[in-house]
C-alpha cells in the first residue's frame, strides 16, 4: 500500500485546522462536524477526539516490555513536566498487557505479573491526575502478539473495557482470518456505543480495504499506513502516503499516519520535522518515547504549544501540499483564526532553501502578513514570501496571518 513519491505529487489544495484545550477534560464544542456518520454509529461518542487525540503510548519505545510501574511512571512525568498541560491526555497501553487466555467466564484478563493490580486500577491512577486510559486489541483471534483476540468477543469485551474505566481503544487487525474489515470494525463500533461509555475508537488496519472511506463513519481515526520506524525514511514514507488524504479529515475523524518516533533515534532536525509534519496533517499526537528518560531536546518538541495549537486548531482541516517538488515540500493548513499555518521541509540530503508565497499557500492578498515562527518563537513581517534556508531533513514552521 507504500504509494511512490510521484503519486504523491497528484493533490493540492487548501484547508483548515483548529485549537487545542490543554486540561485533561475534552472540551466539547457545540456542534461537531458528524462527517459520514450512518447507520448505529455511535452519536454521543461522536463528540470525542473533536481534535486529534494526544497522549503516549508505549509501543515504539518498550514493545512488551511494559507494566503497571512503567505506566505510572510516565504519567507522573506526563504530569511534572507539563505535557499534560500542553494538550496530552491519553495513555495508552498496547499489545501484551493480557494474560495469554481468557478467564472461566470468556473474559480478557490483564497480564498478572505485568498488571497485577488489573486494567481498574491503572485506570484509577490515570484518572486520579486527570488523565484517560487507552487499551488495545484486534478485530482477530489473535492480537498481533498472540494474546487473545476480540473477533466473535466484540460486545463482552466492549463491556470489559467500559466497566474498567477505558476511554480509548487501538483495535487491531492481526489474525483476522479474512472477515472483511469494514465487518468486523462496524462490529467493534457498535459494541462500544452499546457500552454507553465514550470511548475513542481508533482502527489499526494500516489503512488497508479502503479504510479512509469507511473508516469516518464509524470510528474516530484510522490508521493511513504500515507501522512507522524511527527512521527518516519511514517517517517520510507514512508522511507521504498520508499527506495525500486530507479530504478524508474532519473533526472527530482523523487520519492517523502512526504514533510518534521523537526522541528515538532522530536527529534533532528530523524529530522537529516529523512533529511538525504531523501537526500540520491534524495527525493524533501518540507520544512514542520512554518519557521518564527523554532529554531536555525531546521534551521541548513534545512540548511546543505552538505546533500543537497547529495541530489541535479547532476548524480541524488536515493540512494539504502546495508544493512537493524534488524533496522540498510546502504545506498549508488554514486555521480558526483566518491565519495559516505552512511548513516548508527540506526532504533532500543536503542544503536547501524552501520558498513559497502567501498566495500559494491560500492566504488573501493583503499588503503585509504577520509572520510567527513556531520553532524560533519569533514574529516577523512579509510582503508576501516565505522562504528558509534548511539543512537537511530540517524544516520550518509558520502561522501566518494578514495584518
Ligand atoms: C501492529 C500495529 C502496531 C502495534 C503492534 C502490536 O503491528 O500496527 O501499531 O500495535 O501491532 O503487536
Amino acid at each position: 500500500m507504500r504509494k511512490t513519491w510521484a503519486a504523491l505529487l497528484a493533490t493540492a489544495l487548501s484547508t483548515v485546522p483548529l485549537f487545542l484545550s490543554p486540561t485533561a477534560a475534552p472540551a466539547a464544542p457545540a456542534a461537531p462536524a458528524t462527517v459520514g456518520v450512518t447507520g448505529t454509529a455511535m452519536p454521543d461518542a461522536r463528540r470525542l477526539a473533536v481534535t486529534p487525540p494526544m497522549g503516549w503510548n508505549g509501543w515504539n519505545a518498550f514493545a512488551c516490555e511494559v507494566d503497571q510501574r512503567m505506566v505510572e511512571e510516565t504519567v507522573d512525568k506526563i504530569v511534572s513536566s507539563g505535557l499534560r498541560s500542553a494538550g496530552y491526555e491519553y495513555v495508552n497501553l498496547d499489545d501484551c498487557w493480557m494474560a495469554p487466555e481468557r478467564d472461566a467466564a470468556g473474559g480478557l484478563v490483564a497480564d498478572p505479573v505485568r498488571f497485577p493490580d488489573g486494567i481498574r486500577a491503572v485506570a484509577d491512577y490515570v484518572h486520579a491526575r486527570g488523565l484517560k486510559l487507552g487499551i488495545y486489541e484486534s478485530a482477530g483471534t489473535g492480537t498481533c502478539a498472540g494474546f487473545p483476540g476480540s473477533l466473535g468477543h466484540e460486545q463482552q469485551d466492549a463491556d470489559s473495557f467500559a466497566s474498567w474505566g477505558v476511554d480509548y481503544l487501538k483495535y487491531d487487525n492481526c489474525r483476522n482470518q479474512g472477515v472483511p474489515a469494514r465487518e468486523r470494525y462496524r462490529a467493534m463500533s457498535d459494541a462500544l456505543a452499546a457500552t454507553g461509555r465514550p470511548i475513542v475508537y481508533g482502527i489499526c488496519n494500516w489503512g488497508l480495504e479502503d479504510v479512509v472511506h469507511w473508516g469516518p463513519a464509524m470510528a474516530h481515526l484510522w490508521r493511513t499506513t504500515t507501522d512507522i520506524l524511527p527512521t527518516w525514511e519511514q517517517v517520510m514514507d507514512n508522511y507521504r502516503n498520508n499527506v495525500q488524504l486530507a479530504d478524508q479529515a474532519s473533526p472527530s475523524a482523523w487520519n492517523d499516519p502512526d504514533m510518534l518516533e521523537v526522541g528515538n533515534g532522530l536527529t534533532e532536525d528530523e524529530a522537529r520535522t516529523h512533529f511538525s509534519l504531523w501537526a500540520t496533517m491534524a495527525a493524533p499526537l501518540i507520544a512514542g518515547t520512554d518519557l521518564r528518560t527523554a532529554s531536555p531536546e525531546t521534551m521541548a518538541v513534545l512540548g511546543n504549544t505552538e505546533v500543537i495549537a497547529v495541530d489541535q486548531d479547532r476548524l480541524g482541516k488536515q493540512g494539504r501540499p502546495v508544493a512537493l517538488e524534488g524533496g522540498l515540500d510546502v504545506l498549508a493548513k488554514p486555521l480558526a483564526d483566518g491565519s495559516t499555518a505552512v511548513t516548508l521541509v527540506n526532504g533532500t540530503d543536503h542544503p536547501a532553501t524552501v520558498s513559497t508565497t502567501a498566495a500559494a499557500v491560500g492566504l488573501p492578498a493583503a499588503s503585509r502578513y504577520t509572520v510567527r515562527d513556531l520553532w524560533k518563537h519569533s514574529t516577523g513581517t512579509s510582503t508576501g514570501t516565505l522562504a528558509a534556508e534548511l539543512p537537511p531533513h530540517g524544516s520550518a514552521m509558520y502561522r501566518v496571518t494578514p495584518a
